[in-house]
């Protein structure tokens, strides 16, 4: 790693990265975990990378409606409704992008908004799905959790299920908006019910609902030392 960071230059195409290929894997609902994937896939972009992105679409018949605009119709209900399935481990169905069909990548990354602590469903259903092997057998793989603060479960059942799909775990990240156990739901639910950042709710003073500025230095490193490993595999 050492020596590949020494011989970089900022902003010149890495040479050991050069046609290295990247697929992040992603749903997002309220765009918090698109844009941290955009922030890993420029930073890997700009390194020499062909980076892909395959966006999941939800398209299932029961528990997909409420996601299909933003913000929720009924936030309460359709938060609690997901406890149950979400506990469970329930799969859905998804629409999975050309992209995550192909098994040529040098690194593929899973990222999840965590729902009631565990990997959104579209993503569990996609980790549970027979494309994950073909797309993750033998291939190392990344997860990232996003959360409003609760990632630590949905890091390990992501991981978990990465390596259970025959995929090699390299390393995994997380990103929260922040706040205290009670205020940032509260921060959560303002935010899914209305749409926008407020400074309160039901008169309760809340912490932001999206992510800190800090989220782009962060993805950046850790899309940078995710590819450092792959740029120090390569010149071995
Ligand atoms: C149904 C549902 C359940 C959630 N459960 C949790 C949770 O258990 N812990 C947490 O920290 N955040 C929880 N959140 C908040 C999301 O993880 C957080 O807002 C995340 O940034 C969403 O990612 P997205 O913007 O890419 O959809 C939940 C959100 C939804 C919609």
């Amino acid at each position: 790693m050492w020596l590949n960071n020494l011989r970089r230059e900022p902003g010149a195409i890495d040479m050991s990265l050069a046609g290295k290929s990247v697929l992040f894997v992603y749903y997002t609902y309220s765009q918090q975990t698109r844009l941290v994937v955009e922030v890993m896939a420029d930073a890997l972009r700009e390194r020499g990378c062909e980076v892909r992105l395959a966006r999941l679409e939800f398209t299932d018949p029961q528990y997909a409606g409420r996601f299909s605009s933003f913000p929720l119709r009924h936030a309460y209900r359709d938060i609690f409704g997901m406890v149950l399935p979400q506990l469970r481990g329930v799969t859905g169905q998804i629409v999975i992008p050309d992209e995550a069909r192909d098994s040529h990548y040098d690194l593929v990354c899973i990222a999840s908004p965590t729902w009631w602590l565990h990997p959104c469903m579209p993503i569990r259903s996609f980790l549970e799905s027979d494309l994950a092997g073909t797309l993750l057998s033998g291939k190392p793989f990344a997860a990232v959790a996003v959360a409003h603060r609760y990632w630590r479960d949905d890091l390990k059942i992501l991981k978990q299920l990465g390596v259970k799909r025959g995929g090699q775990y390299v390393d995994g990240s997380h990103f929260t908006a922040g706040g205290g156990p009670v205020d940032s739901m509260l921060a959560l639910f303002s935010f899914l019910s209305t749409g926008v950042t407020k400074d309160r709710y039901l008169g309760i003073k809340i912490p932001p609902a999206t992510l800190p500025p800090s989220y782009v230095g962060q993805a950046q490193a850790f899309a940078n030392g995710l590819v450092d490993r792959i740029a120090e595999a390569s010149i071995v």
